[in-house]
């Protein structure tokens, strides 16, 4: 039984009991209303009070039954409320803890609600794309007032039970036991009638149309891309203009209309997404853990530092090590000015500052990294320096320390193999700024323990990162993939485009940033570099030669204040340069092509299927456990944009057959060579699948 009855005298308690977060799945609806209906039918009760166990009164709708019968299967969330709401007992909602989403709306249904002070109270649909469904855009103004119910329901963000104490949302705020404060609260109102009903309340708001045209504005242009936001303040609306069940049949007409939206279905891809990543089939869930109360970082360069600060922000003493004294000094002064600035901003006090400071030291000597519980390495990308390290942690380190590689494309078996104890290496591939980006790839060797795997997951969650598992090969999932985007991008200046125009078609689409403003901020030179060791390791692997032209030059990118734009000092925008420009029409000559006007759609087509490409094989191979994980790497870590849900969902979206085809159509172009369907692309397109199912 997922919702318990009991009577206390003549006062039914119905306890919601459906761990974590009192979820409003099946059994637990039906429990509350059978509860509701004993209730009535015993004539010694005369009021109801509907409570949660554990932390919190509930979170809403049960996860565990999106997308299967059970969700709408009756009775519905409906028709709770509506039995709630109806019955001619007084239902009280005691409240504490949380009270989000379908909890909130089943507790606006009550006709009164009592709450302890610290519980979080939220409509947070809009995060999924959709609103809320069961009348909580039109209870929640008539409770809290219009403005601060359309912030709610517009952002989805909780507030705190005390912040809304003095409006009608709340009878009574508890101090102490919340249940006996329920009880009392009960017993004083019990004969009380008529019973209130929050939808008899009238919005009162002086001018709430100016108002709401003023929001309407300001949603579309924060949330340009997101129908959602926008729907929630029509929604709000009619729970101003129309009579109460009017405004209820209009939420639901645009929650359905919602839910069909491929912005809705990338949101809700993502939620599950993120949840889905942390599971590793063959890495049951009770793998032990082993313990992280330290941890060292070999090299306090741009990663390394990035690296210590999520140690120190999580609580994690951290030391890190450099072969000279400048080095370090130099490492640990950027960690302090980068926190000076979160001070500046107000995101930091002096004392949390002084305190994660005080939890970073620095060292020369390999000796004193000996005892820490995870040693994670953000040395120079060669080979050689990686050998050097890894046989130096082998010597000091004690048993059973995890030994990392923040390496981004080298391969973490012939690391591990630089050690005698591979079981215990792993790759932790951190992307920068690392102290920010909410991506850590997670790359497990062919000899990587599944403990030290499930450590390093829990420690990625602890480090409040998004831990993603990718297999070995070169550049792992994100890298690897990325690299035939800006493959393409190159091809397509040769072909006729030039970098703003790339950059403004992709930016449309909706990515954080183009390939080339990308390049220009990571540094062109990284690129150059490995392209340098490809034309040796991989002859046939083509790519335009204008990138390598500009490096030529110097250019490497904001930090040269010249790359594929042009940079002012003190400002980061890209100003088109006629320099680049230039070089670039007289590549396409040089090589004997005719150039021809390129449309947006073939640029974003072209580096978005590149992408889904290179994702299909890399899933093929088994480099990622499954098409989610992959979306997850973009979403998180390369500024892919949200609404679309990763590349491998935004190819579901499109249609797995017309990627296919429009990748034949590529494969007759100017590089053939870039564009072998995946067989997996082939294999699901013939039979009618997805990539994510
Ligand atoms: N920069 C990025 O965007 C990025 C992103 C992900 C991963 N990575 C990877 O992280 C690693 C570090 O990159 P980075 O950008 O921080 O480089 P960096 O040049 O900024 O820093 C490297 C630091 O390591 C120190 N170092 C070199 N050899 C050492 C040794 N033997 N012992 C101790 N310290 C040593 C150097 O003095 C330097 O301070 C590389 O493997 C790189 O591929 C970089």
């Amino acid at each position: 039984m997922t919702a318990t009855y009991q009577a206390h005298g003549d006062i039914a308690v119905i306890t919601l009991d459906n761990p974590p977060v009192n979820g409003l799945g099946h059994a637990t609806r039906s429990g509350i209303v059978d509860g509701v209906q004993r209730a009535l039918d015993d004539a010694a009760i005369k009021a109801i009070v509907l409570v949660g166990s554990g932390k919190g009164f509930s979170g809403g709708a049960d996860i565990r039954e999106f997308n299967t019968p059970k969700a709408l299967q009756e009775p519905s969330l409906h028709t709770v409320i509506r039995v709630v709401e109806g019955s001619d007992k007084p239902v009280i909602a005691a409240i504490q803890g949380l009270a989000m989403g379908g909890g909130l709306e089943l507790a606006l249904g009550c006709h009164y609600r009592v709450a302890t002070a610290g519980a979080q109270i939220a409509l947070p649909e809009v995060k999924l794309g959709i609103l809320p469904g069961a009348g909580g855009t039109q209870r929640l103004p008539r409770v809290i007032g219009l403005e601060q119910a359309l912030n709610m329901i517009v952002s989805g963000t909780p507030v705190m039970s005390e912040k809304l104490s003095g409006t009608r949302l709340f009878d009574q705020m508890i101090d102490g036991d919340l249940l006996a404060g329920a009880l009392a609260f009960a017993k004083r109102i019990a004969d009380q009638r008529p019973l209130p009903k929050v939808r008899d309340i009238r919005i009162d708001y002086p001018n709430a149309d100016g108002y709401l045209q003023f929001a309407r504005n300001a949603v579309r242009t924060v949330a340009a891309n997101y129908p959602g936001p926008q729907k929630c303040v029509e929604a709000v609306a009619a729970a101003v203009s129309k009579r109460f069940d009017d405004g209820l049949k209009f939420e639901r007409d645009l929650f359905l209309e919602l839910v069909q939206t491929p912005e809705s279905k990338a949101l809700r891809h993502a939620f599950f997404a993120e949840r889905a990543a942390s599971k590793i089939p063959d890495v049951p869930a009770e793998t032990p853990l082993r313990e992280i109360k330290s941890a060292g970082v070999i090299g306090a360069g741009t990663m390394g530092g990035g690296i210590a600060m999520n140690f120190a922000n999580a609580g994690i003493p951290v030391k890190m090590l450099e072969m000279k004294q400048e080095a370090l000094d130099k490492g640990l002064a950027t960690i302090r000015k980068n926190y000076e600035n979160s001070m500046k901003k107000g995101k930091l006090t002096q004392e949390q500052l002084d305190k994660r400071m005080s939890l970073i030291s620095g060292t020369l000597a390999y000796e004193e990294l000996g005892q820490a519980d995870i040693v994670i390495e953000a040395v120079f990308e060669d080979m050689g320096v990686k050998e050097q390290v890894f046989k130096k942690l082998d010597e000091v380190m004690k048993p059973g320390a995890i030994l990392a590689s923040n390496t981004s494309t080298l391969d973490v078996d012939k690391i591990a193999a630089f050690t005698r104890r591979p079981q215990d290496v792993i790759g932790t591939h951190f992307f920068s700024p690392a102290n920010v980006m909410k991506l850590l790839e997670i790359v497990r060797g062919k000899a990587t323990g599944k403990d030290v795997l499930a450590t390093v997951m829990a420690l990625a969650k602890k480090i409040k990162k998004t831990g993603v598992v990718s297999g070995v090969c070169d550049g792992f999932i994100g890298n690897r993939m990325v690299e035939q985007y800006i493959r393409q991008a190159g091809f397509l200046l040769e072909e006729g485009c030039l970098p703003q125009q790339v950059d403004r078609a992709i930016e449309k689409f909706g990515f954080a940033m183009g390939p080339f403003r990308m390049s220009d901020l990571a540094g062109n030179d990284i690129g150059w570099y490995i392209r340098k060791r490809r034309y040796v390791e991989k002859p046939d692997v083509t790519y335009s030669k204008i990138a390598d032209l500009l490096c030529e030059q110097g250019r490497f990118g904001q930090k040269t204040s010249a790359g594929w734009y042009d940079y002012k000092p003190g400002d980061r925008k890209a100003y088109p340069s006629d320099a680049v420009n230039q070089m670039i029409v007289k590549h396409s000559a040089d090589i004997g092509v005719q150039r021809r006007k390129v449309s947006d759609e073939e640029i974003v087509e072209r580096l978005v299927y590149a992408l889904v490409n290179e994702g299909a094989l890399i899933l093929e191979e088994g480099i990622a456990m499954r098409a989610s994980d992959i979306d997850m790497v973009y979403l998180t870590g390369y500024g892919y944009p949200l609404f679309r849900g990763g590349p491998m969902c935004y190819a579901d979206t499109v249609g797995l057959p017309n990627v296919l085809r429009s990748i034949r159509g590529y494969a007759k172009g100017h590089h053939p060579e870039a564009w072998k369907p995946a067989p997996l692309l082939e294999k699901l397109a013939a039979d009618g699948k997805s990539f994510n199912g």
